[in-house]
């Protein structure tokens, strides 16, 4: 049951969604996380429910000092840092041809400069110790590109790179490094578009399994990467998508009787 025990998290983005369950899963199997997040609201309601299980840090991830202060905290606390979730991001969306310059960036700056900086950091201390895994969110649309989202597309695609040259530059010294790659999730950042019937139709079409991913789909394979289970995995891409990414041709089961 307490696959955790004694083990330190770092979560990004853990007040919401995705970074929400894999925090509930990692605190429910013994361990303690270290949540940062910009939302300092939602962290303080973190803090009611899991009590010391779990350390709130009010953190911006595009900033470099803010990575040196969340490391600090688990290195203060604790003395060490076994394990690290990048799982913040965002968008502004926009088609390339219209997008306002500074959106690009903010998108570029949150979805991998920030992976860039946890990643160095974490990466810093893990070396310290010898050990450690870190786990990064990338999306599908590292692999698929989405009408109005060529910033985000392509700063997943770039985290998904990012993860193997880490892997690559980091398992001398007994580090791990993957990605995990969501199709379509159902949290706060695709329920605005995703409670629309027409869109989530649309979605439909795409996936298999005919359904979204709960938050606890992705937490779930996170945390397996995590795990000792898992101890020959290293720089891959786990794309946890049911089934969307091999739908790419015509759905040809409609003309068969
Ligand atoms: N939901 C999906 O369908 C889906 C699919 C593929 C990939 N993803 C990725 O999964 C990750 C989590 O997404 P989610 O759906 O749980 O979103 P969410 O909006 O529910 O949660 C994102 C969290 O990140 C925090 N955050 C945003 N900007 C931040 C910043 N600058 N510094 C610190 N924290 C910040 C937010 O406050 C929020 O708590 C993201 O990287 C997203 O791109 C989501």
């Amino acid at each position: 049951m307490d696959k955790f025990e004694n083990k330190v998290a770092i979560i990004t983005g853990a007040a919401s969604g995705i970074g929400y369950a894999i925090t509930e899963q990692f605190i429910k199997e013994g361990g303690t996380v270290i949540g940062a997040d910009i939302n300092e609201a939602s962290l303080q309601n973190l803090k009611e429910i899991f009590g010391d299980s779990f350390i709130g840090v009010k953190a911006d991830v595009t900033k470099e000092e803010d990575h040196i202060k969340i490391v600090k905290m688990a290195t203060e606390k604790f003395s060490k840092l076994d394990y690290a979730l990048n799982v913040a991001g965002g968008s502004k969306p926009g088609t390339i041809i219209d997008q306002p310059e500074e959106d690009w960036r903010f998108t570029i700056d949150l979805v991998l400069n920030s992976v860039f900086l946890g990643i160095k950091h974490q990466g810093q201390q893990m070396k310290k110790q010898h050990n450690g895994v870190i786990i990064n969110i990338s999306s599908l649309n590292a692999h698929v590109p989405m009408y109005a989202g060529g910033a985000y597309a392509s700063g997943k695609a770039a985290v998904e790179m990012l993860t193997k040259n880490a892997a690559l530059e980091l398992a001398r010294y007994n580090i791990r490094v993957n990605a995990i790659l969501p199709g379509l999730v159902d949290t706060p950042l695709t329920r605005k578009f995703n409670s629309k019937p027409e869109i989530k139709d649309a979605f439909m079409e795409r996936i298999p399994m005919n359904r979204p991913a709960s938050p606890e789909e992705i937490a779930a394979p996170s945390l397996f990467l995590l795990t000792e289970d898992a101890s020959y995995i290293n720089g891959t891409s786990l794309v946890v998508d049911g089934g969307w990414e091999i739908t790419g041709y015509p759905d040809l089961s409609r003309f068969r009787k």
